[in-house]
């Protein structure tokens, strides 16, 4: 099956000559379909960098980015906003939903854009959202839900257009202990259940270990890789740790 994403010798370079920083120094990844891929690292090693070129949000100084085969690198700004309403679905770590609109609202706002049938919205946003676990808070708005709920709200917005690539940059950044277990643990459920594809960049060892597959950054490079297989959550959990401490310790940093 073909990759969902691949990048190759990415690099990104900020600044002019005399005061250089490879944020992202010829780094190569390839996600394949229905993966959940953790991006970890110190805080500069370069993880917002490499979602921000995938997300079209960054340009490259060089190397290319495939997504479903299509070099997105090459795209002109018309056709980069159509792949990333249509293609991407995203979740930030300040969920960046509307004030003024429910949550049913916020989310079904994702399918609008997309010029979905009417008819068919308030079926799917039910559906998301009980895949979330928000069906209770549907009506209510942004200042009237938890943070966790804000943060399961974004995410539903996020996939409920069926992107092919999910990316979340700290998504569990701004919540207390047990909102962010429940929102990786739906987010391990939308993996498993739907095959949606994750690549959620975390300085968290927590919330990695939900991930089948971290891929460590350090100044910009790969550091190296780690695959769960058949550990648990918290064997995983071990590993990762181990990984963190020969990486100097710096990942439970400030962000
Ligand atoms: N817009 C920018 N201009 C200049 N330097 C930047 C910019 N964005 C990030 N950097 C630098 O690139 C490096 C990587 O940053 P970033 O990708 O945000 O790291 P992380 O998300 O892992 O904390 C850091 O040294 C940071 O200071
Ligand atoms: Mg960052």
């Amino acid at each position: 099956m073909d990759a969902i994403l691949t990048v190759e010798h990415l690099q990104k370079y900020y600044g002019s000559r005399g005061s250089v920083t490879r944020a992202i120094d010829d780094v190569n990844l390839r996600v394949e379909p229905g993966e959940f891929v953790g991006i970890m690292g110190a805080s500069g090693s370069g993880k917002t960098t490499l979602l921000n070129c995938i997300s079209t949000i960054d340009a490259p100084t060089s190397g290319r980015i495939f997504v479903e085969g299509r070099d997105i690198t090459t795209l002109k700004s018309r056709e980069l906003s159509r792949f990333r309403r249509e293609r991407l679905g995203f979740v930030f770590q300040d969920c960046n939903l509307l004030d003024t609109l429910t949550a049913f609202e916020n989310i079904a706002l994702a399918l609008t854009i997309l010029k979905t049938p009417a008819g068919e919205i308030e079926g799917r946003v039910q559906k998301t959202a009980g895949l979330l676990g928000i069906a209770d808070c549907l009506n209510k708005y942004p200042y009237q839900l938890s943070g966790g709920q804000r943060q399961r709200t974004a995410a539903a917005r996020a996939i409920i257009t069926d992107p092919a690539l999910v990316l979340a940059d700290e998504p569990t950044g701004a919540l207390d202990s047990k909102s962010a277990r429940l929102l990786l643990e739906r987010f391990e459920a939308l993996n498993e259940a739907r095959g949606t594809t994750i690549l959620m960049v975390t300085h968290d060892a927590f919330t990695a270990s939900y991930c089948r597959r971290i891929l460590f950054l350090r100044d910009g490079k790969s550091f190296t890789e780690l695959v769960r297989g058949n550990d648990s959550r918290k064997a995983f959990f071990g590993k990762i740790i181990e990984v963190v401490t020969l990486l100097g310790g710096a990942c439970d940093d400030v962000l």
